[in-house]
Protein backbone atom coordinates (compact mmCIF):
# COMPACT_ATOMS: atom_id res chain seq x y z
CA UNK A 1 0.00 0.00 0.00
CA UNK A 2 2.80 2.55 1.14
CA UNK A 3 4.76 1.40 -2.07
CA UNK A 4 1.68 2.17 -4.23
CA UNK A 5 0.78 5.44 -2.51
CA UNK A 6 4.94 6.62 -3.01
CA UNK A 7 4.83 5.17 -6.52
CA UNK A 8 1.81 7.84 -7.17
CA UNK A 9 3.81 10.75 -5.92
CA UNK A 10 6.58 10.04 -7.48
CA UNK A 11 4.79 10.31 -11.31
CA UNK A 12 3.15 12.99 -9.87
CA UNK A 13 6.27 14.82 -9.27
CA UNK A 14 7.69 13.87 -12.39
CA UNK A 15 4.60 14.43 -14.60
CA UNK A 16 4.86 17.93 -12.80
CA UNK A 17 8.25 18.26 -13.63
CA UNK A 18 7.98 17.64 -17.35
CA UNK A 19 5.70 20.43 -17.96
CA UNK A 20 8.14 23.03 -16.04
CA UNK A 21 10.81 21.61 -17.79
CA UNK A 22 9.16 21.81 -21.29
CA UNK A 23 8.14 25.77 -20.53
CA UNK A 24 11.29 26.72 -18.89
CA UNK A 25 13.39 24.97 -22.13
CA UNK A 26 10.99 27.19 -23.87
CA UNK A 27 12.26 30.27 -22.20
CA UNK A 28 15.77 30.13 -24.18
CA UNK A 29 15.98 33.29 -24.48
CA UNK A 30 16.72 33.42 -20.58
CA UNK A 31 18.40 30.26 -20.29
CA UNK A 32 20.86 30.10 -23.18
CA UNK A 33 21.56 27.28 -24.82
CA UNK A 34 23.64 25.08 -22.82
CA UNK A 35 21.23 25.16 -20.09
CA UNK A 36 18.13 24.59 -22.49
CA UNK A 37 19.98 21.07 -24.06
CA UNK A 38 20.62 19.60 -20.30
CA UNK A 39 16.75 20.80 -19.65
CA UNK A 40 15.50 18.95 -22.83
CA UNK A 41 17.84 15.50 -21.51
CA UNK A 42 16.43 15.65 -18.11
CA UNK A 43 13.21 15.57 -19.88
CA UNK A 44 13.91 12.69 -21.74
CA UNK A 45 14.95 10.58 -18.61
CA UNK A 46 11.06 11.87 -16.95
CA UNK A 47 10.23 10.63 -20.05
CA UNK A 48 11.38 7.43 -19.80
CA UNK A 49 10.52 6.78 -16.14
CA UNK A 50 6.86 7.93 -17.27
CA UNK A 51 6.70 5.35 -19.38
CA UNK A 52 8.28 2.93 -17.25
CA UNK A 53 5.37 3.86 -14.33
CA UNK A 54 2.99 3.74 -16.94
CA UNK A 55 3.12 0.08 -18.04
CA UNK A 56 -0.33 -0.65 -17.54
CA UNK A 57 -1.21 1.95 -20.27
CA UNK A 58 0.42 -0.07 -23.21
CA UNK A 59 -0.99 -3.05 -22.53
CA UNK A 60 -4.73 -1.17 -22.67
CA UNK A 61 -4.17 1.05 -25.41
CA UNK A 62 -7.02 0.97 -27.85
CA UNK A 63 -8.54 -2.16 -26.24
CA UNK A 64 -11.29 0.47 -24.60
CA UNK A 65 -14.42 1.34 -26.78
CA UNK A 66 -15.04 4.10 -25.22
CA UNK A 67 -15.22 7.44 -27.14
CA UNK A 68 -13.19 9.22 -24.46
CA UNK A 69 -10.49 6.29 -24.25
CA UNK A 70 -10.18 5.94 -27.63
CA UNK A 71 -10.00 10.11 -27.83
CA UNK A 72 -6.82 9.84 -24.84
CA UNK A 73 -5.23 7.26 -26.35
CA UNK A 74 -4.92 9.02 -29.81
CA UNK A 75 -3.79 11.82 -27.70
CA UNK A 76 -1.20 9.77 -25.97
CA UNK A 77 0.28 8.39 -28.89
CA UNK A 78 0.42 11.59 -30.89
CA UNK A 79 2.35 13.04 -27.61
CA UNK A 80 4.88 10.21 -27.85
CA UNK A 81 5.16 10.84 -31.61
CA UNK A 82 6.05 14.69 -30.92
CA UNK A 83 8.19 14.05 -28.59
CA UNK A 84 10.15 11.17 -29.86
CA UNK A 85 10.26 14.03 -33.38
CA UNK A 86 11.06 16.80 -30.90
CA UNK A 87 13.77 14.97 -29.49
CA UNK A 88 15.46 13.90 -33.16
CA UNK A 89 14.91 17.76 -34.07
CA UNK A 90 16.36 19.14 -30.80
CA UNK A 91 20.08 17.09 -31.10
CA UNK A 92 20.10 17.43 -34.72
CA UNK A 93 19.71 21.47 -33.99
CA UNK A 94 21.91 21.10 -30.73
CA UNK A 95 25.25 23.34 -30.83
CA UNK A 96 27.05 21.82 -27.57
CA UNK A 97 25.79 18.57 -26.38
CA UNK A 98 25.28 16.89 -29.97
CA UNK A 99 26.71 19.07 -32.58
CA UNK A 100 27.73 15.78 -34.56
CA UNK A 101 24.59 14.70 -35.05
CA UNK A 102 23.34 16.71 -38.53
CA UNK A 103 20.35 15.63 -39.18
CA UNK A 104 16.78 17.35 -38.70
CA UNK A 105 18.41 20.75 -38.26
CA UNK A 106 15.25 22.76 -38.59
CA UNK A 107 14.86 25.59 -35.61
CA UNK A 108 11.30 26.18 -36.40
CA UNK A 109 10.13 22.43 -36.87
CA UNK A 110 11.62 21.98 -33.52
CA UNK A 111 9.58 25.15 -32.23
CA UNK A 112 6.17 23.78 -34.03
CA UNK A 113 7.51 20.17 -32.35
CA UNK A 114 7.37 21.91 -28.71
CA UNK A 115 4.45 23.25 -29.11
CA UNK A 116 2.55 20.17 -30.26
CA UNK A 117 4.21 18.58 -27.23
CA UNK A 118 2.88 21.23 -24.90
CA UNK A 119 -0.71 21.45 -26.25
CA UNK A 120 -1.23 17.62 -26.77
CA UNK A 121 0.91 16.87 -22.76
CA UNK A 122 -1.81 19.81 -21.58
CA UNK A 123 -4.68 17.87 -23.15
CA UNK A 124 -3.21 14.13 -22.32
CA UNK A 125 -2.63 15.48 -18.55
CA UNK A 126 -6.31 17.19 -18.37
CA UNK A 127 -8.11 14.10 -19.75
CA UNK A 128 -7.41 12.12 -16.64
CA UNK A 129 -9.20 14.91 -15.27
CA UNK A 130 -11.91 14.65 -16.64
CA UNK A 131 -12.39 11.01 -16.70
CA UNK A 132 -12.88 12.14 -12.75
CA UNK A 133 -14.39 14.66 -12.97
CA UNK A 134 -18.50 14.72 -11.68
CA UNK A 135 -19.05 17.77 -14.21
CA UNK A 136 -17.90 16.62 -17.39
CA UNK A 137 -18.84 19.21 -19.22
CA UNK A 138 -17.07 22.06 -17.59
CA UNK A 139 -14.12 19.60 -17.58
CA UNK A 140 -13.78 19.38 -21.19
CA UNK A 141 -14.05 23.39 -21.79
CA UNK A 142 -11.54 23.70 -19.32
CA UNK A 143 -9.20 21.76 -20.87
CA UNK A 144 -10.04 23.03 -24.12
CA UNK A 145 -8.90 26.58 -23.08
CA UNK A 146 -6.00 25.31 -21.60
CA UNK A 147 -5.05 23.68 -24.76
CA UNK A 148 -5.73 26.97 -26.90
CA UNK A 149 -3.81 29.03 -24.23
CA UNK A 150 -0.47 26.36 -25.12
CA UNK A 151 -0.94 26.58 -28.54
CA UNK A 152 -1.05 30.41 -28.16
CA UNK A 153 2.17 30.34 -25.87
CA UNK A 154 3.98 27.67 -28.36
CA UNK A 155 3.33 30.06 -31.03
CA UNK A 156 3.08 34.08 -30.43
CA UNK A 157 4.79 34.65 -27.08
CA UNK A 158 7.76 32.60 -26.87
CA UNK A 159 8.63 34.23 -30.75
CA UNK A 160 7.53 37.28 -29.03
CA UNK A 161 9.63 37.03 -26.05
CA UNK A 162 12.16 36.24 -28.82
CA UNK A 163 11.70 39.26 -29.90
CA UNK A 164 11.41 41.45 -26.99
CA UNK A 165 13.46 40.38 -24.33
CA UNK A 166 16.82 39.78 -26.41
CA UNK A 167 19.72 41.77 -24.95
CA UNK A 168 22.84 39.74 -25.92
CA UNK A 169 26.28 40.97 -24.90
CA UNK A 170 29.37 39.32 -26.98
CA UNK A 171 32.87 39.99 -27.21
CA UNK A 172 33.17 41.38 -31.32
CA UNK A 173 36.63 39.84 -32.14
CA UNK A 174 35.85 36.40 -30.74
CA UNK A 175 32.38 36.63 -32.97
CA UNK A 176 33.98 38.10 -36.27
CA UNK A 177 37.35 37.23 -36.85
CA UNK A 178 38.37 33.50 -38.31
CA UNK A 179 39.13 31.83 -41.13
CA UNK A 180 38.90 33.43 -44.36
CA UNK A 181 37.67 32.67 -47.71
CA UNK A 182 38.09 34.91 -50.99
CA UNK A 183 34.70 36.09 -52.90
CA UNK A 184 35.19 34.89 -57.00
CA UNK A 185 34.07 38.48 -58.16
CA UNK A 186 33.57 41.84 -57.06
CA UNK A 187 31.12 42.23 -54.69
CA UNK A 188 29.82 45.04 -52.13
CA UNK A 189 28.04 44.03 -48.54
CA UNK A 190 24.65 45.92 -48.16
CA UNK A 191 22.62 45.74 -45.08
CA UNK A 192 19.89 46.96 -43.42
CA UNK A 193 19.58 46.87 -39.92
CA UNK A 194 17.82 48.71 -36.82
CA UNK A 195 21.13 50.60 -35.00
CA UNK A 196 21.86 53.61 -36.70
CA UNK A 197 17.98 53.45 -38.24
CA UNK A 198 16.22 54.11 -34.63
CA UNK A 199 15.86 57.06 -31.92
CA UNK A 200 16.68 54.84 -29.43
CA UNK A 201 16.14 56.64 -25.81
CA UNK A 202 19.18 57.60 -23.66
CA UNK A 203 18.80 54.33 -21.38
CA UNK A 204 17.93 51.34 -24.30
CA UNK A 205 18.27 48.69 -21.18
CA UNK A 206 15.77 50.07 -19.39
CA UNK A 207 13.33 51.08 -22.54
CA UNK A 208 12.55 48.01 -23.89
CA UNK A 209 16.37 46.02 -24.67
CA UNK A 210 14.40 44.61 -27.70
CA UNK A 211 16.21 42.21 -30.04
CA UNK A 212 18.99 43.97 -29.51
CA UNK A 213 22.58 42.93 -29.24
CA UNK A 214 25.67 44.56 -28.08
CA UNK A 215 29.24 43.48 -28.91
CA UNK A 216 32.21 44.92 -26.16
CA UNK A 217 29.51 46.94 -24.44
CA UNK A 218 28.05 49.12 -27.95
CA UNK A 219 25.19 48.81 -29.42
CA UNK A 220 25.14 46.87 -32.50
CA UNK A 221 22.97 45.60 -35.16
CA UNK A 222 22.75 41.83 -35.88
CA UNK A 223 22.67 42.52 -39.28
CA UNK A 224 25.58 44.45 -38.95
CA UNK A 225 27.17 41.75 -37.07
CA UNK A 226 26.75 39.42 -39.65
CA UNK A 227 27.96 42.14 -42.35
CA UNK A 228 31.06 42.41 -40.46
CA UNK A 229 31.86 38.78 -40.00
CA UNK A 230 30.92 38.37 -44.15
CA UNK A 231 33.66 41.46 -44.23
CA UNK A 232 36.23 39.62 -42.47
CA UNK A 233 35.94 36.03 -43.99
CA UNK A 234 36.01 37.78 -47.45
CA UNK A 235 37.96 41.26 -47.41
CA UNK A 236 35.19 42.85 -48.79
CA UNK A 237 33.58 46.21 -48.06
CA UNK A 238 30.38 46.76 -46.50
CA UNK A 239 27.73 50.21 -46.67
CA UNK A 240 24.59 50.20 -44.51
CA UNK A 241 21.42 51.48 -45.66
CA UNK A 242 20.54 54.37 -43.87
CA UNK A 243 17.39 56.46 -43.47
CA UNK A 244 17.68 60.19 -44.35
CA UNK A 245 14.50 61.04 -42.98
CA UNK A 246 12.67 60.06 -39.68
CA UNK A 247 13.73 57.14 -37.63
CA UNK A 248 12.33 53.87 -36.45
CA UNK A 249 10.58 54.34 -32.76
CA UNK A 250 12.57 53.10 -29.81
CA UNK A 251 9.64 50.69 -28.73
CA UNK A 252 10.12 47.46 -30.61
CA UNK A 253 6.31 47.26 -30.96
CA UNK A 254 5.89 50.64 -32.48
CA UNK A 255 8.61 49.73 -34.61
CA UNK A 256 6.38 46.89 -35.80
CA UNK A 257 3.55 49.02 -36.37
CA UNK A 258 5.37 51.84 -38.55
CA UNK A 259 6.65 48.67 -40.52
CA UNK A 260 3.39 47.29 -40.90
CA UNK A 261 1.63 50.48 -42.42
CA UNK A 262 4.71 51.57 -44.44
CA UNK A 263 4.66 47.39 -45.92
CA UNK A 264 1.00 47.78 -46.50
CA UNK A 265 1.10 51.71 -48.01
CA UNK A 266 3.95 50.49 -50.16
CA UNK A 267 5.99 53.43 -48.69
CA UNK A 268 9.57 54.13 -50.14
CA UNK A 269 11.87 55.94 -46.70
CA UNK A 270 14.22 58.04 -48.25
CA UNK A 271 17.78 56.69 -47.44
CA UNK A 272 21.51 57.81 -48.90
CA UNK A 273 22.41 56.81 -51.83
CA UNK A 274 25.02 54.18 -51.81
CA UNK A 275 27.55 53.67 -55.10
CA UNK A 276 27.00 50.38 -56.62
CA UNK A 277 28.55 51.04 -60.10
CA UNK A 278 32.01 48.97 -59.65
CA UNK A 279 30.53 45.55 -58.10
CA UNK A 280 29.23 42.61 -60.01
CA UNK A 281 27.80 41.06 -57.14
CA UNK A 282 25.78 42.39 -54.32
CA UNK A 283 25.11 41.00 -50.83
CA UNK A 284 22.15 42.05 -49.34
CA UNK A 285 21.51 41.36 -46.21
CA UNK A 286 18.45 42.04 -44.32
CA UNK A 287 15.55 41.37 -41.08
CA UNK A 288 12.87 40.21 -42.13
CA UNK A 289 9.80 42.47 -41.62
CA UNK A 290 6.32 41.19 -41.51
CA UNK A 291 7.66 38.30 -43.68
CA UNK A 292 9.42 40.58 -46.37
CA UNK A 293 12.20 43.08 -47.01
CA UNK A 294 11.79 46.32 -44.46
CA UNK A 295 10.53 49.08 -47.14
CA UNK A 296 13.99 50.75 -46.89
CA UNK A 297 15.48 48.11 -48.50
CA UNK A 298 12.99 48.49 -51.40
CA UNK A 299 13.75 52.11 -52.05
CA UNK A 300 17.26 50.86 -52.22
CA UNK A 301 16.76 48.40 -54.85
CA UNK A 302 14.43 50.44 -56.82
CA UNK A 303 17.03 53.12 -56.51
CA UNK A 304 20.12 51.83 -57.94
CA UNK A 305 20.42 49.61 -61.04
CA UNK A 306 20.87 46.40 -60.56
CA UNK A 307 20.52 44.98 -64.18
CA UNK A 308 23.43 42.31 -64.90
CA UNK A 309 24.13 41.66 -61.24
CA UNK A 310 24.07 38.94 -59.48
CA UNK A 311 22.30 39.64 -56.10
CA UNK A 312 22.73 37.03 -53.56
CA UNK A 313 20.94 37.39 -49.91
CA UNK A 314 21.14 36.69 -46.54
CA UNK A 315 17.72 37.53 -44.28
CA UNK A 316 17.33 37.03 -40.27
CA UNK A 317 14.44 36.31 -38.63
CA UNK A 318 12.44 35.84 -35.62
CA UNK A 319 9.82 32.97 -36.38
CA UNK A 320 8.40 32.21 -39.62
CA UNK A 321 11.28 31.11 -42.04
CA UNK A 322 12.56 33.86 -45.21
CA UNK A 323 8.64 34.60 -46.21
CA UNK A 324 8.09 35.55 -49.61
CA UNK A 325 11.38 38.04 -50.17
CA UNK A 326 12.98 36.78 -52.41
CA UNK A 327 9.94 36.95 -54.70
CA UNK A 328 9.72 40.88 -54.18
CA UNK A 329 13.11 41.07 -54.16
CA UNK A 330 13.24 39.41 -57.91
CA UNK A 331 10.52 42.28 -58.80
CA UNK A 332 12.40 45.18 -58.05
CA UNK A 333 15.68 44.58 -58.74
CA UNK A 334 14.92 44.47 -62.50
CA UNK A 335 17.19 42.64 -64.74
CA UNK A 336 19.20 41.31 -61.88
CA UNK A 337 19.94 37.35 -61.14
CA UNK A 338 18.69 37.17 -57.47
CA UNK A 339 19.51 33.84 -55.87
CA UNK A 340 17.70 31.77 -53.14
CA UNK A 341 18.23 33.74 -49.57
CA UNK A 342 19.69 31.99 -47.08
CA UNK A 343 17.95 32.48 -43.90
CA UNK A 344 19.45 32.80 -40.34
CA UNK A 345 17.34 32.43 -37.15
CA UNK A 346 18.02 35.66 -34.81
CA UNK A 347 19.26 33.59 -31.82
CA UNK A 348 21.69 31.68 -33.68
CA UNK A 349 23.18 35.06 -35.58
CA UNK A 350 26.14 35.93 -32.89
CA UNK A 351 27.22 32.28 -33.93
CA UNK A 352 26.79 32.50 -37.96
CA UNK A 353 30.46 33.08 -38.53
CA UNK A 354 31.20 29.04 -39.30
CA UNK A 355 27.76 29.01 -41.46
CA UNK A 356 28.73 32.19 -43.65
CA UNK A 357 32.18 30.90 -44.10
CA UNK A 358 30.70 27.50 -45.76
CA UNK A 359 28.20 29.62 -47.74
CA UNK A 360 30.87 31.99 -49.27
CA UNK A 361 32.88 28.91 -50.03
CA UNK A 362 29.80 27.22 -51.64
CA UNK A 363 28.77 30.70 -53.75
C1 LIG B 1 9.25 45.62 -37.68
C2 LIG B 1 9.62 44.20 -37.48
C3 LIG B 1 8.88 43.21 -38.11
C4 LIG B 1 9.28 41.87 -37.99
N1 LIG B 1 8.58 40.91 -38.66
C5 LIG B 1 9.02 39.63 -38.63
C6 LIG B 1 8.37 38.61 -39.39
O1 LIG B 1 7.39 38.84 -40.09
N2 LIG B 1 8.85 37.35 -39.33
C7 LIG B 1 9.95 37.03 -38.58
O2 LIG B 1 10.34 35.89 -38.56
N3 LIG B 1 10.59 37.98 -37.85
C8 LIG B 1 10.16 39.25 -37.87
N4 LIG B 1 10.81 40.21 -37.14
C9 LIG B 1 11.97 39.82 -36.36
C10 LIG B 1 13.25 40.15 -37.10
O3 LIG B 1 13.31 39.54 -38.36
C11 LIG B 1 14.45 39.78 -36.26
O4 LIG B 1 14.35 40.45 -35.05
C12 LIG B 1 15.67 40.22 -36.97
O5 LIG B 1 15.91 39.37 -38.03
C13 LIG B 1 16.89 40.27 -36.11
O6 LIG B 1 17.51 41.44 -36.42
P1 LIG B 1 17.46 42.71 -35.43
O7 LIG B 1 18.04 42.19 -34.15
O8 LIG B 1 18.30 43.72 -36.12
O9 LIG B 1 16.01 43.09 -35.31
C14 LIG B 1 10.41 41.52 -37.21
C15 LIG B 1 11.11 42.55 -36.56
C16 LIG B 1 10.73 43.86 -36.68
C17 LIG B 1 11.51 44.93 -35.98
Amino acid sequence: MEKNKLKKTAGIVIDILMYVLLLAQMMIVFTGSLIHEFMGIAFFVCLIAHIIMKSWWRKAVLRNKKPERIFFDIVTILLLLSIIAMVISGMGVSRTIFPWFEHFQSVDIHRYLATSVLTLGAVHGMMHFVFRAKKKKKAVILTAVIAAACLAIGLAAVPYMNRHLKMVEISYDEKVTGEKAAWDGKALVVYFTRVGNTDFEEDIDAVSGASLLKADGELMGSDELLSDMLCDITGLESKAITLTGKKYPSSYADTVSVAGDEKSSSARPEIESIDISGYDDIILIYPLWWGDIPMPVATFLEQNDLSGKTIHLIATQGSAGFGASTDTVKKLADGADVKEVMSIYCEDIPDARERLLEWVKEA
